[in-house]
């Protein structure tokens, strides 16, 4: 990991723990999201793990692709890789959803469109410079559920935006890794009932520097969630949409 990393989500704890992998390793870093005095305050702290430079950018993704352009400016300055991480996300209550289908097109922008138009925005950029992209998607994005299949619907069209993208930058050398973690102990699943194999913000930021290392493609985290997928997948639908898992 080198070069200038923009960090999208920054405020999640899984995105603060693998800035700090990003700053251990002497990465220039840009902190982007809404909540900037939070923002402020993991920068100074990055700042002292070893980063060597560290900008917070505002920036709400429901206003993509009109707000990036601040974030644009800024990657295409200086000079070396510029690399983008992804954890932007939301995941309203399903039953919310469904009493206001208005909340869908923010569910939407939050998990893909947003990410979706600043990764197509910058890529000229990355394949001039190199770099890399990490994208964080879900399991829930492998099949609809009964509990969250807006969340993972949003999470499925991100996921096929990385594969297509993936295909595209691997011609100019970029690296893409779709990550897709379980159950992650943060702000999003507190108080959720349910969870098992919860994993902790520090294990996904270790799997994701370790499938960087390895130039993975789909990284699943902790890794048994592969084989938890495997088996949901091939659940036949007649008997799948009798089940509330
Ligand atoms: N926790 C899990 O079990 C789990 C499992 C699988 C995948 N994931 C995914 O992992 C990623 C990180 O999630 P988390 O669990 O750490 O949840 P989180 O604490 O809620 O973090 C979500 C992040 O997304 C940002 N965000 C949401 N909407 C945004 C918008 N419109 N513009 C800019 N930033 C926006 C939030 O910023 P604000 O501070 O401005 O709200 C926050 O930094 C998400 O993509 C999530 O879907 C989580």
């Amino acid at each position: 990991m080198d070069g200038h990393w923009i960090v999208l989500g920054a405020s999640s704890a899984m995105a603060r723990a693998f800035a700090r992998r990003l700053a251990a390793a002497g990465c220039q870093i840009t902190l982007t999201g809404r909540d900037t005095a939070d923002l402020a305050r993991t920068a100074a702290d990055l700042t002292l793990r070893g980063a060597v430079d560290v900008a917070v950018l505002p920036l709400d993704l429901r206003a993509a692709p009109a707000a990036l352009e601040p974030l644009l400016a800024h990657a295409a300055a200086g000079a070396g890789p510029v690399s983008v991480a992804v954890f932007a996300g939301s995941m309203p209550p399903q039953a919310a959803v469904e009493r206001d289908p208005g909340l869908l097109s923010g569910l939407v922008a939050d998990n893909f469109t947003g990410a979706a138009a600043l990764l197509l925005a910058v890529a000229p950029t990355i394949t001039a410079r190199g770099g890399t992209v990490v994208g964080v998607s879900s399991v829930a994005g492998d099949r609809g559920r009964v509990g969250n299949y807006a969340y993972g619907a949003a999470k499925a069209g991100f996921q096929t935006f990385l594969s297509g993208y993936r295909n595209r930058m691997a011609r100019a050398g970029v690296h893409v890794m779709t990550v897709k973690p379980g159950f992650v102990d943060t702000a999003m699943t507190w108080g959720l009932p349910g969870l098992f194999l919860v994993a902790s913000p520090e294990d996904v930021a270790r799997d994701i520097e370790t499938g960087l290392k390895r130039r993975r493609n789909v990284l699943y985290t902790p890794w048994f969630w592969l084989l938890i997928m495997t088996i949901i997948r091939l659940v036949p639908e007649r008997v799948f949409k009798r089940l509330s898992i």
